[in-house]
């Protein structure tokens, strides 16, 4: 397994290869970024996983700096698992002058989590198609666990004629529902127990839609007042058509429920297609 931190380098060895799997992760690497590296690893004969904690998709007051930085232990799980090469870039690398040519992105990126963290999704667009233009992958990988990303990158390789195919993975969980994420490292015993409960009214909105309920109003309230009445504070439980991500019409076909949410100083999001 090769780990680089340095684009020459990478592009060398990357040269003559013929079909290239890409997973880019910030890195604290988890079960949830592992489903998406086999996956990588059933499409194509070889694998490249990015690990890089990328300042632009952070706001000044976020958790930049505490954002969990594993770097020793991710790599010693991608050797286990058999990836080709980590591309573990340092800040200069990346960013050797002021990134200041940004995308310019869908009004869908000021909604949800983008009215919540304003520049989030320019910082994610533009780092992914750097990384998309360095590493030049047939195919790159995206959770599902983060749909709204997953929806703006696809809009972005379609509207930007990026010859790369997008594959989603399923949220993976942990036994209580829980969406594995790399922040579940700032919770507590207390809260870790607690934040299983975000997928079980997920799971409740969903039945009751599937029931044939089509009060939308009133489950997104119910689902709000559920949460905060157990000590959360939410930022959005809304239910939105799955293909544009616009509020929800009685009669779309495909529907998601997604929620933010903070459990003391952790924010989590999770979601569940219906
Ligand atoms: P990160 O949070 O490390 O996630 C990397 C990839 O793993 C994303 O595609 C995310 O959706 C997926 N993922 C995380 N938890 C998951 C879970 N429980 N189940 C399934 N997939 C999961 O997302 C980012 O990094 C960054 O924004 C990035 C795209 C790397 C750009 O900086």
């Amino acid at each position: 397994m090769n780990i680089f931190n340095d684009t020459a380098a990478l592009r060398k060895e990357l040269s003559n290869k013929q079909t290239i799997a890409f997973v880019p992760t910030m890195g604290n690497l988890h079960d949830g970024h592992i489903a998406l590296i086999e996956h990588a690893k059933q499409q194509a004969d070889y694998v490249v996983v990015s690990i890089f904690v990328n300042r632009l998709q952070f706001l000044p007051n976020e958790d930049f700096a505490q954002y969990p930085r594993t770097l020793d232990n991710d790599c010693k799980l991608l050797s286990m698992v058999g990836v080709d090469t980590i591309f573990a870039p340092n800040e200069k690398t990346l960013y050797p002058e002021q990134q200041d040519f940004l995308l310019t992105l869908p009004a869908v990126a000021d909604t949800l989590e983008g009215k919540f963290r304003p520049g989030f999704f320019c910082g994610v667009a533009t780092v992914v198609l750097k990384l998309f233009n360095i590493v030049q992958p047939q195919l790159a990988l995206f959770g599902k666990k983060d749909y709204q990303q997953l929806h703006i990158i696809r809009t972005m390789v379609r509207q930007l004629n990026l010859p790369i195919k997008i594959d989603a993975c399923k949220v993976i969980r942990a036994s209580d529902g829980f969406a594995l994420s790399s922040r579940n490292a700032y919770l507590t015993q207390t809260q870790r127990t607690e934040a299983g409960k975000l997928y079980h009214i997920l799971q409740q909105t969903k039945k009751e839609i599937n029931s044939g309920c089509k009060n939308f109003e009133s489950l997104q309230k119910k689902a709000i007042d559920y949460l905060t009445q157990r000590g959360w504070e939410v930022d959005y439980f809304t239910i939105q058509n799955s293909k544009t991500l616009l509020p929800a019409k009685t009669d779309d076909e495909s529907l998601i429920a997604l929620t933010a949410a903070w459990l003391g100083k952790t924010r989590l999001i999770d979601n569940i297609e219906i």
